[in-house]
């Protein structure tokens, strides 16, 4: 079978990432690259050996020139809306970079015209796809063996220095970063969030415009409580980038530190390491077999547009409780 051609938009940084996702698949190839800076075009084509002719400045004149059977975006939540609108307009179902837009008003909107054009859209939360996360979604979620779960807490501490748009961001961690942690919250306990409440601040040192902390308190279906607490300016001591995970049920608890899984049960000192599930595909490549099947079987992603909204709202839902310090309902249209 002949492999299905893609459009990718923002060929630099995260884009890197796809390019070699895609030129390891056997199923989508490239019919285009789309970035606004030439010169990472240049460089990306001579490193990568793609045609320079299949390179554009404007996704508008790619759209004319190339045929394609979908587009992957991996521009800056800015041009999300605007790149994503342009494609779907097109007739291309859409892979997109997380966060699906940078309000929730655009990421419905979007929503709404991929579903009215009968088009795939699809967003790239590639946190849910690794052997770690696969682990703890299969413990707890389909299996269950904490029984009821009690309480949760999640913390992630990093101290990046990326430069560029997150820097400049007013919620940088929440919008860039915490919307992984938020989507995995709900693909691991296999629960909704109804409301959140919290506060955020942005340490003396940060070397971020926006603020660059965050604790919150979400409480999910059936008043699970799940806290938050998040820096994306820690001074050391970092967690990796899943963070820190503490679940605990009637029946036990279960840790994931440094992404490794660990059992407690009361009374038992010793924990028990957790074997890790080995997966096929993992992360991006799991992403580019789902949006395959999506395009050849009609298969549904699972982190399609509409199921993305759920995360997007703890997301914005968190920014309307820091700025008012009220508690904030989610999940209500
Ligand atoms: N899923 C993940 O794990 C992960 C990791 C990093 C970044 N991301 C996401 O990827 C996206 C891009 O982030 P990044 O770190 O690569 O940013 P970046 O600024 O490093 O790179 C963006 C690229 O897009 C190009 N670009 C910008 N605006 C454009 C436009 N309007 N049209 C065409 N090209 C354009 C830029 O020239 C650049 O090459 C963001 O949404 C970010 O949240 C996801």
């Amino acid at each position: 079978m002949s492999k299905l051609k893609l459009i990718q938009v923002g060929i630099g940084g995260m884009g890197d990432t796809w390019v070699r996702t895609v030129l390891a698949s056997s199923e989508m190839e490239y019919a285009a690259w789309v970035d606004i800076d030439r010169h990472t075009l240049e460089q990306q084509s001579q490193k990568y050996g793609f045609d320079i002719n299949h390179c554009y400045t404007s996704l508008e004149q790619a759209l004319e020139r190339e045929r394609a059977d979908g587009l992957i975006n991996v521009t800056p939540p800015a041009a999300h809306e605007t790149i994503c609108m342009t494609a779907l307009a097109a007739g291309l179902p859409v892979l997109t970079e997380k966060p699906l837009a940078s309000s929730l008003a655009a990421a419905k909107r979007l929503v709404t015209t991929a579903e009215q054009a009968g088009l795939t859209l699809m967003v790239a939360q590639n946190y849910r796809y690794q052997p770690l996360t696969m682990t703890l979604h299969e413990l707890i979620s389909k299996k269950g063996i904490l029984g009821q779960v009690g309480q949760v807490a999640v913390q992630f501490f990093k101290g990046p220095h990326f430069g560029g748009f997150r820097e400049e961001m007013e919620f940088p961690l929440l919008v860039d970063m915490a919307i992984h942690h938020f989507d995995l919250m709900r693909y691991i306990l296999g629960k909704d969030p109804q409301s959140v409440r919290g506060k955020s601040w942005n340490p003396s040192w940060s070397w971020f415009r926006g603020d660059a902390s965050v604790a919150l308190l979400f409480t999910f279906q059936e008043g699970l409580p799940v806290v938050y607490t998040g820096s994306w300016c820690a001074m050391g001591a970092e967690t990796s980038w899943n963070g820190d995970w503490r679940i605990e049920g009637e029946r036990g608890v279960l840790l994931s530190q440094e992404d490794q899984i660990y059992f407690g049960t009361p009374g038992k000192r010793e924990l028990e390491k957790v074997p890790l599930l080995s997966c096929e595909r993992t992360g991006q490549a799991y992403l580019l077999h789902e949006f395959f099947l999506a395009l050849t079987e009609g298969y549904i992603p699972k982190t399609h547009g509409a199921d993305n909204i759920k995360s997007l709202e703890m997301v914005f839902g968190a920014i309307e409780a820091v700025h008012t310090g009220n508690i904030v309902r989610l999940g209500d249209d």
